[in-house]
């Protein structure tokens, strides 16, 4: 099963932004590190970063049009953007939103997510292994 690991942007900045909220691990070993364990649960992941809205959208589409479930940190997109929302609201399959950082004991602004009610669940605050853990349920439930 194809597996999208879709991060917005300055994700691809991971391991020099920010380590104190957001880790050491660069956004390659982040991708690396989903293609490893995707081999251990026989699926196939794909792991993409963009810093353009637009492109982001239109993976979202690819992904609807395939039927393949989705792990999405939207990164600050996930405060704000409809359009991001409403291309997450065509999935079939399941979507994971998934934040590195607590965003509950974060600024205000982080707290609300437009993506939360669209997605089947939510994960956040537990740095880049958050990734593992929606991988690992995706090869329990998203088949
Ligand atoms: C983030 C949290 C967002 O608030 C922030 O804008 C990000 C990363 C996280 O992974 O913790 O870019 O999604």
């Amino acid at each position: 099963m194809k597996v999208f690991v879709l991060n917005g942007p300055n994700l691809g900045r991971l391991g020099k932004r920010e380590p104190a909220v957001y880790g050491t691990v660069t956004h390659d070993d982040l991708a690396g590190m989903c293609t490893d364990i995707g081999k251990e649960l026989g699926l196939d992941v794909e792991v993409r970063q963009t810093d353009h809205e637009g492109e982001l959208v239109g993976w979202l589409h690819e992904a609807a049009d395939e039927g393949s479930p989705v792990v999405l940190n939207a990164g600050a997109w996930t405060h704000y953007s409809i359009a991001v929302r409403d291309a997450a609201a065509q999935l079939s399959a399941p979507l994971i939103e998934l934040h590195i950082s607590n965003v509950h004991k974060r600024e205000q602004f982080r707290h609300h997510s437009v993506l939360s009610d669209v997605a089947t669940g939510v994960i956040a605050g537990l740095g880049v292994d958050g990734y593992r853990l929606a991988l690992l349920w995706m090869a329990g439930n998203a088949a």
